[in-house]
């Protein structure tokens, strides 16, 4: 449904999308996950024929974004960074507007249908101006999803939302996802990690990994950690110390002690407690930890 093929988009000199490809499968929901300025914006603009590619090239449904962008608008639906706004339009006339301009039959009716499907049915007569940011956000929704589309893309849905509407956009894309295919931004782990099928995680313009995120997290955690706490020594010592036993392959400070990465299948707990004690130093504590996907993900893109 939608084929990335060495995707590039350059501003001047600078690379904001770095030959990444990648592919969506019908029914399929994939999450761009990367931290600000990852190129995760550009890339939806160029998915979505906003944005002509500089290099590389991209199909929805089979349509080329640049040769065929007539037919790929028809079949995609686009949530936007910022959802144009025109504020003297009352909602049902935004989404009505919206509907005719793609040529949907039954316009009227459609509406009405996705506007309840986006909770703002009771809402169709307000102005634009008077919606709140959640209610904009949903109203874009809307709009995107008025014409059916196959495709849908949606650039940060539940950014500047409260709480109890970001488990409903969730749930929404979630439910999308069903008869869709989604491709949705984030930079927040947790939400990928719920909604996704598959997450792929872009920094600085470029693919870091992708997959399950089950999967993307046997990828990443590459070994594993123990927190260690000594009293007595400062970062350098313990760094020694505990750097020149055998399996160890980084120290880290965190809060009033370590994260020590371990080679994977190495117990090396009995090794630490005799190294630190012959340093003459105190155990605190010492346990494993249980590496979170944001860890990792935090570790991938900060190591750039
Ligand atoms: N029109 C433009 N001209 C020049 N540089 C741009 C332009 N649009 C984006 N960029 C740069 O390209 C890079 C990627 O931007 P993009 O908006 O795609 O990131 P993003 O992943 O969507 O970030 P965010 O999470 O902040 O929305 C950034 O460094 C940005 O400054
Ligand atoms: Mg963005």
């Amino acid at each position: 449904m939608i084929e990335v093929q060495h995707l590039t988009k350059r501003y001047g000199n600078f690379i904001a999308v770095d030959n990444i490809s990648f592919t969506a499968k019908k029914g399929e929901v994939v999450g761009l996950l990367g931290p600000n300025g990852a190129g995760k914006t550009t890339t939806m603009r160029m998915l979505t024929g906003f944005m002509p590619p500089s290099e590389g090239s991209a199909k929805i449904a089979g349509f080329d974004v640049q040769n065929d962008s007539v037919e790929v608008r028809k079949r995609v639906g686009y949530l936007p960074e910022r959802v144009p706004i025109y504020p003297d339009m009352t909602v049902n006339d935004y989404v009505l507007f919206w509907a005719r301009l793609r040529g949907v039959a039954n316009a009227k009716k459609q509406t009405a249908n996705v506007l309840n499907n986006v909770n703002l049915y009771d809402r169709r007569n307000t102005l634009v101006r008077n919606l709140s940011k959640g209610m904009r956000q949903r109203l874009g929704l809307a709009q995107a999803l008025v014409h059916s589309p196959e495709v849908v893309i949606l650039d940060e849905p539940t950014i500047g939302i409260d709480p109890q509407q970001v488990i409903e956009v969730r749930n929404s894309v979630r439910e999308l996802g069903k008869e869709h295919t989604v491709l949705f931004s984030t930079h927040i782990l947790s939400e990928a990690e719920q909604v996704c099928d598959r997450v792929i995680i872009i920094n600085k313009g470029k693919i870091v990994a992708q997959g399950a995120p089950d999967t993307l997290r046997k990828q990443l955690q590459k070994g594993d950690h123990l927190y260690a706490q000594i009293s007595g020594a400062n970062a350098a010592t313990a760094n020694k110390l505990l750097g020149a036993i055998p399996g160890v392959e980084g120290v880290n400070p965190q809060g009033d002690g370590y994260t020590i990465r371990v080679k994977a299948g190495q117990d090396i707990r009995g090794d630490v407690a005799q190294k630190v004690i012959e340093g003459g130093y105190r155990l605190l504590e010492l346990r494993p930890v249980a590496m979170t996907l944001e860890d990792m993900f935090l570790d991938l893109v900060s190591k750039e």
